[in-house]
């Protein structure tokens, strides 16, 4: 359905459902601010799920926590180069808009934003936004510039979108804390609502890069979640937290990955910890052939 004839339905007062029994929903796409304001009018208050697109469960599982909440969800899709460096994969990041849009739909998904660069990224732009603190260590020192293309890209998404609350998988743990720092910092009006990782059944986290794994890797790719639990058991109960991380990226090696960091940190500020001490988190990033494995569990 095109973009004019779902608002016009909507402003019908059909609610988001087709009444002639063909299409049991309609879901506005706007690919123009100008579409997206209007498509925000008739919206009123919304829950919103930015993503990149490759959709999968997790995703899905943002959509249906905000649906959840009792109000329409408008989800964006928008693979953001700033937030890729000059070597990542930015050119092969997966794109299916149309397997997407028809996951977005089925989801129940009121809105979808599929902006281009020229409308997140005008040429005339000239504000970026830096973020320390929690942005520093970990993905911010292996990936320099990458949190300041996330916090840039969701402040922007928040001032078109104007989202009531936002929902962030906890599997990107230090994203949702940058994020939730940038809201607090920048007074903006949006509420920050964390999710659970959604995991394979042996353990691996949702990623829309884990297709890019062989199938040897496949295998390989769950010794990241089981390190990270039997760590954080460990460290529960008492064992001296550098030996415990040691032995962790020891067990990745063995696994066949190439382990970036493993640590104990405050789970808000990412700050690392010699000792166990609550609120803790244990984050993990590991490379699997060419592909960027990220984890984490709660402690205690
Ligand atoms: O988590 C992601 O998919 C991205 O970092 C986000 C939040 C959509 C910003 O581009």
């Amino acid at each position: 359905m095109s973009f004019l004839a779902a608002l016009r339905a909507l402003a019908q007062g059909l609610d988001g459902r087709v009444q002639n029994g063909q299409n049991p929903r309609q879901m506005m796409i706007a690919r123009t601010l100008q579409e997206l304001h209007a498509a925000r009018e008739a919206l009123g208050p919304v829950g919103f799920v930015p993503t990149m697109g490759a959709l999968h469960a997790g995703h899905l599982t943002l959509v249906a926590t905000a649906k959840a909440a009792g109000r329409p969800v408008a989800a964006s899709i928008f693979v953001n180069p700033t937030q890729f460096g000059p070597k990542e994969d930015f050119a092969r990041y997966p794109r299916d808009e149309k397997g997407d849009l028809e996951k977005l739909e089925a989801a129940g998904c009121a809105l979808v934003w599929l902006p281009g660069v020229d409308a997140m990224y005008p040429p005339n732009s000239a504000t970026t936004i830096t973020i320390g603190g929690p942005a520093l260590q970990w993905e911010g020192a292996s990936r320099p510039g990458h949190f300041s293309g996330v916090a840039t890209v969701v402040a922007k998404l928040f001032g078109q979108i104007r989202p009531e609350a936002a929902y962030f998988g906890e599997k990107d743990w230090q994203q949702v804390q940058v994020v939730s720092r940038m809201v607090e910092d920048l007074a903006l009006p949006v509420r920050v609502v964390p999710v659970p990782i959604v995991r394979e059944a042996d353990g691996l986290a949702l990623s829309s890069r884990n297709r890019y794994l062989s199938e040897p890797e496949r295998k390989a790719a769950p010794a990241l979640y089981a390190a990270l639990t039997h760590t954080a058991q460990e460290i529960a109960a008492g064992k001296e937290v550098a030996a415990a991380l040691h032995r962790a990226r020891q067990s990745l090696a063995q696994a066949g990955m190439v382990p970036d960091y493993v640590a104990l940190v405050h789970a808000q500020t990412l700050e690392p910890l010699a000792s166990f001490a609550a609120p803790a988190r244990l984050i993990a990033a590991a490379k699997l052939g060419q592909v960027r494995l990220l984890d984490n569990v709660p402690v205690g």
